[in-house]
Parts: C-alpha cells; sequence; structure tokens
C-alpha cells in the first residue's frame, strides 16, 4: 500500500540515522559526522560517513548513500514497505492500517496465528534435538559435519517418535483443532483424528526472507523413504515465492548468490563460508523466486546435480533467470554430486576454485544442446548452426548478442559473418520469439561524454545550495531550477526550491522522492560532499566559479537549441547574455555569504 508523504516523514523524522546505523556498523565520531566501515564494499579504512544533521549516509568508497530508508532497503534488503514497517516499530508508531475490512482483518489475524504455530513448532523440535530423546538425531547430524553452531544457527531439530506429541503440545498451548488443521503440521480424519506430519526425522525449519518459519523439511536418518517430507503449501507457505537460506544470504556482501537444490547443500555451503547461498524448495525454480532474487543480485551461480534431473532443471532455470534481468553461471562440481559432498571431500578452497570457473549459462546451453547434433556430420552441423542462430535471437542486447555469437563461432570453428547473416535474416523474418524488454534496472543511463562535464557543474551547484541553503533566497533574480538542464539535477532543484519556499529544506525527505535506487545514490551523493574553505572569501571565489560556469552552459544550450527564426527567443538571450558577462566583471556580491554565519550543515 501507498503510505502518505506525511507518515514516511514522521517516521523517518523519528528516527536518528546515527542510533540505527550502529546497530550495524561500528561507528566513530569525526567533526560533525560519524565514520566506519562501509557494510557495502570490503574496506579496511573507513570511507562511510553518517551524517546526524542531513539524516544521511553516504560511501566515499563506493557511493552507497540514502537515508534510513535506503539503508535498510540496501542492507537488509528490505522492500519499502518492509523499511517503514520496521522502523515504525521500532519508533513505537502505528502505520495506518491496510484495509480494515473486518475480512482482512481476519485474515492478518489467522496468518499471525499461523505463524506463530511455525514457531512454536520449530522451538519445540529444537528442544526435541537437544532432549535425550534426540541423541541419535543429533548425532547424525554431526555425522554429516554439522557443528552446534550451524546447527544452532539453521535451527535444525527433531520430531520424535511418538505419533501426536507435536498434536499435545499445541494444545496444551490452546490452539484450536480448526487452526491446527491448516498449519500443515498433522495429518487428520474424522476418525482418528490428528496425528503428527512428522515422525522421526530431522527437521529443518523453512523461513521466509524476513526470517519467520513458514514450514518445514524432515529427513530420515538412515535410507528409508521418502527421503525428505515437506510441508504442504498452506496459506503461509508458498513454495514458488520463497528460497531456503534466503534469510541468511540475503545479508551477503558477494556480488553473486549461489542457488543449488538441498536443504543440507545450503547448510553445508553457509559453515564452509559460502553464505550467499540458497535452494529453491525442491522444485523446479519459479518465476517468482526468480524475480526475489533479482531483488538481492544481478547473478547468479546455479549449482545443480549433473544428471538428467539436474541438468532440465539448470535448462528451464537459466532463462528464467535471465527474464527477471539476472545472468546465470553454472557450477560443474563433477565428479560429486552436490554441494555438500563436494566440500566433504575436497574442502573449501577447492570449491571456490569451481565457482570461479563457473561457466557462463548462455554457453552451458549451447553445449547441451550440441549434444543432439553430430558436428562431424556436414548436415549435422549445419543444422546445429541453425539452431545456434535461433539461441543468439533470443539475446535482446545487441552487444551481447554479438559478443556470444563471436565466441560460439571461434567454439565451433565457422565464420561469425555467415552466422551473423542467419540471425540477420531470422530477425526480419520474425521468427526468432518476441524479445522480452530489457528489465529497468539493466537499462543503462549514461550520459554521452560531453554532457558529463555539464552534469557535474550541476551536481556541485546542488551541492552548494544544499550546504548554503540560504543561497537560494539570495540568488532569487539569478538562479533557477529551470537553469539545471540534466534531468536529475532539474528534479533535485525543485524539490529544494520547493523546501526553501516552505520555511526551510530537509534533504533526507528529497531522497524519498526518487524510488529509483540508482538516483536516490546519486543525489545522496550530491548531498553528502563536504565543501570546506580556510576563508570565507576563498569560498565566495569558488562559488562564484560553479555559478558562472552553470550560468554560461545553460545559456549555450539554450542557444544550439534555438530555433533560427525565433527573434524573441534572441533578443532573451542576448539579454541574459549580457547579465551574466555584467556578473562576471563585477564579481561576486559581498552580501552571498554573510561573515562568520555558521555552516549550515
Ligand atoms: N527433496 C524433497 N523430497 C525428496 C527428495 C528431495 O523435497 N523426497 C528435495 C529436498 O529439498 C532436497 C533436494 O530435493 O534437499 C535435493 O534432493 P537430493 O539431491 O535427493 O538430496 P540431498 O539434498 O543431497 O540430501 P542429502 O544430502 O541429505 O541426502
Ligand atoms: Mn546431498
Amino acid at each position: 500500500m501507498r503510505y502518505s508523504d506525511e507518515i514516511i516523514e514522521e517516521v523517518r523524522d523519528r528516527t536518528d540515522i546515527v542510533d540505527l546505523i550502529s546497530g550495524y556498523v561500528k561507528l566513530q565520531r569525526k567533526g560533525s559526522s560519524f565514520f566506519g566501515l562501509c557494510p557495502f564494499h570490503n574496506e579496511k579504512t573507513g570511507s562511510f560517513s553518517v551524517s546526524p544533521n542531513k539524516q544521511m549516509y553516504y560511501c566515499f568508497g563506493c557511493g552507497a548513500g540514502g537515508n534510513a530508508y535506503t539503508f535498510l532497503m540496501q542492507y537488509e534488503n528490505y522492500s519499502f514497505q518492509e523499511a517503514i514497517q520496521f522502523l515504525a516499530d521500532r519508533a513505537g508508531i502505528r502505520l495506518p492500517e491496510e484495509d480494515h475490512s473486518k475480512e482482512a482483518k481476519e485474515r492478518a489475524d489467522r496468518r499471525a496465528v499461523l505463524l506463530q504455530i511455525q514457531k512454536e513448532t520449530a522451538e519445540y523440535y529444537v528442544h526435541k534435538l537437544l532432549s535425550p530423546a534426540g541423541t541419535a538425531a543429533l548425532q547424525y547430524l554431526h555425522s554429516r559435519d554439522l557443528t552446534d553452531l550451524t546447527i544452532r544457527r539453521f535451527g535444525l531439530g527433531y520430531s520424535d517418535k511418538y505419533s501426536n506429541d507435536l498434536y499435545r503440545y499445541l494444545k496444551e498451548k490452546q490452539y484450536a483443532d480448526e487452526i491446527l488443521r491448516d498449519s500443515g503440521l498433522f495429518h487428520y480424519d474424522e476418525k482418528h483424528g490428528f496425528s503428527d506430519k512428522f515422525w522421526n526425522r530431522v527437521m529443518f525449519p523453512i523461513m521466509d526472507a524476513n526470517s519467520r518459519v513458514i514450514g518445514f523439511g524432515g529427513r530420515v536418518m538412515g535410507d528409508a523413504k521418502p527421503k525428505y517430507l515437506n510441508s504442504p503449501e498452506t496459506v503461509i507457505f508458498d513454495k514458488s515465492r520463497n528460497l531456503y537460506g534466503l534469510h541468511v544470504a540475503r545479508r551477503t556482501k558477494e556480488r553473486q548468490m549461489i542457488i543449488c537444490e538441498g536443504y543440507m547443500d545450503v547448510i553445508a555451503m553457509h559453515q564452509a563460508g559460502f553464505t550467499n547461498a540458497v535452494a529453491s524448495l525442491g522444485t523446479a525454480l519459479t518465476e517468482q523466486q526468480c524475480s526475489l532474487l533479482a531483488r538481492f543480485t544481478k547473478e547468479v551461480l546455479v549449482i545443480y546435480d549433473m544428471d538428467d534431473a539436474g541438468i532440465r532443471a539448470a535448462r528451464r532455470g537459466i532463462p528464467l533467470l535471465k527474464n527477471a534481468g539476472i545472468s546465470a553461471r553454472v557450477v560443474d562440481l563433477r565428479p560429486h554430486k552436490d554441494p555438500d559432498e563436494f566440500i566433504r571431500a575436497e574442502g573449501k578452497e577447492a570449491f571456490q576454485e569451481r565457482l570461479d570457473k563457473a561457466e557462463n549459462g548462455f554457453l552451458f546451453l549451447v553445449r547441451l544442446d550440441e549434444r543432439d547434433y553430430d558436428l562431424e556430420d556436414p548436415g549435422g552441423k549445419t543444422a546445429f548452426l541453425h539452431h545456434l542462430a535461433g539461441m543468439l535471437l533470443e539475446i535482446p542486447d545487441e552487444i551481447e548478442r554479438s559478443t556470444y555469437l563471436d565466441t560460439c563461432a571461434r567454439l565451433y570453428r565457422t565464420d561469425p559473418e555467415m552466422i551473423r547473416k542467419e540471425v540477420g535474416r531470422r530477425s526480419l523474418q520474425g521468427t526468432g520469439r518476441r524479445i522480452p524488454d530489457t528489465p529497468r534496472s539493466l537499462r543503462l543511463r549514461r550520459d554521452p561524454a560531453d554532457r558529463r562535464q555539464t552534469d557535474k557543474g550541476q551536481k556541485l551547484m546542488l551541492t552548494w545550495l544544499v550546504n548554503y541553503p540560504e543561497l537560494i533566497h539570495t540568488l532569487s533574480d539569478v538562479l533557477r531550477p529551470e537553469d539545471f538542464t540534466n534531468p536529475l539535477c532539474r528534479e533535485v532543484a525543485e524539490k529544494l526550491w520547493k523546501q526553501a519556499g516552505n520555511g526551510g529544506i530537509n534533504p533526507a525527505a528529497i531522497l524519498d522522492m526518487f524510488p529509483d535506487e540508482e538516483d536516490q545514490a546519486e543525489v545522496a551523493s550530491m548531498f553528502h560532499t563536504e565543501l570546506k574553505f580556510e576563508k570565507s572569501g576563498d569560498k565566495k571565489i569558488a562559488f562564484f566559479d560553479v555559478l558562472c560556469r552553470m550560468k554560461r552552459e545553460g545559456l549555450e544550450l539554450r542557444s544550439a537549441a534555438l530555433d533560427p527564426a525565433d527573434l524573441n527567443g534572441f533578443t532573451a538571450l542576448a539579454e541574459e547574455r549580457r547579465k551574466l558577462e555584467a556578473m562576471q566583471r563585477s564579481g561576486p556580491p559581498a552580501d552571498w555569504f554573510p561573515e562568520g554565519a555558521e555552516e549550515k550543515m
């Protein structure tokens, strides 16, 4: 739901960003700001700064920046919804309810009870594992090389040999049969009543991205079948929308995530330090899981068993990932079956080497399909190259397509121009599938080189205005938001002017007006640059320089865009040019920066 600007602002106002970030990063005061090691990239010296005055953070090393909301969205990978919920809870503010209808409220209450049941069950299983009844189960987990720390971290447990002890336990806690029936934890029939679904198994609680238990997987401790038993889907457990291990992996600093098949694989990888591993829940990767992943990463390492089922899963998964804006690489662990076995047999360094050697997803698919053709036979090779052209056609980005085309041509010793022609022919015929739109996050938003300098001047100007907001009034005759030609700068300027007119600027609030994360970081960087001068005279000259340059560039742009027949336009422009020249001659007015005035920020 969309919260009002007032509530968004209230929650932010009642949050102290220094206090919030101190919970994650050790901060030290230096002057008016706090500094620490950046949580968004690996570094040894602290270039991460938090400003209590601006209520913003910015990293001079990697450029990450924003306000309290952005911090949680970047660090915890929260959605805005989750971030505002978190900060509201923290500040003791009640957010307006989404929907006041009675049914909606009942639904929400029911979900809350179902979540509570899963949580209590997880605790019960943990308790059982650590009790005498759990000795064999604990031994089993140890025999699979899991440490006590890992067992605790993943909340592993044990379901007892009794057929209804969990049921009795939850009944003691006063849960009604009616809701227990929907928890997925029991078998129920009219004649025999309730019996526990999980029975003499080691238990893996499945958490959603926010660390709430939503279901379980249970493994037999020997060779009995079925090896794993899983919670059925319930109101709170949607397998297609969750990934095992994501609640931990979401915090990774790694650029990529690892996706594998098994519970044990995720746990073994985490224990070996690969804390960016998640598993699809015993099913093929779904579209929703891919878009969930896309919130956290742009690159995924796929590790599926190299048996038929695993290969089929990879073949289906790679294009799904791609459509979500994620590029996939495929890790080959042969001769071992899965990450757990590999790490036990060869250790984590060897595992890392395999990750480093992961094959590009597209080439993996090409090599798979290649097996269906006899490349020694001219007919077979021709058919394969036609097939290859079809695959290339599905790569929407032209540069990427061309790069793969060249790589494949080299790989299969054939003339790239010939394939290029074939791809071109097919694309004209429209025989390829509809090419999906490039996801917004992948679109590059770069300006041509000649515009960068202009942009720099405008950004610098905004930095000045945020540092010395009184300039907005002082300059009202000289500078207006329209003078900013860079669209992002113009938007920021308009917002600054509006705030200045309404009694004072609030940089953190401006950030919230930019939903796009890239824009936010860019705006944060403008606001966070510090301008330091020995004497206020230097300051005046430096600012004057920025102002004149910006005005000059603005006039040049306008004159270039002017219709030659527009006489009035010419006259207006000439007038402004004259004014600018006069200003340049007379130098910065004395009253721009009141002598001795404290810097606002
Ligand atoms: N799985 C399942 N039900 C089964 C078998 C498998 O839900 N009967 C799911 C589980 O999530 C399991 C994954 O598929 O983790 C991979 O299965 P498999 O490769 O057979 O097992 P491993 O993960 O290797 O399990 P282990 O190492 O414990 O034998
Ligand atoms: Mn295994």
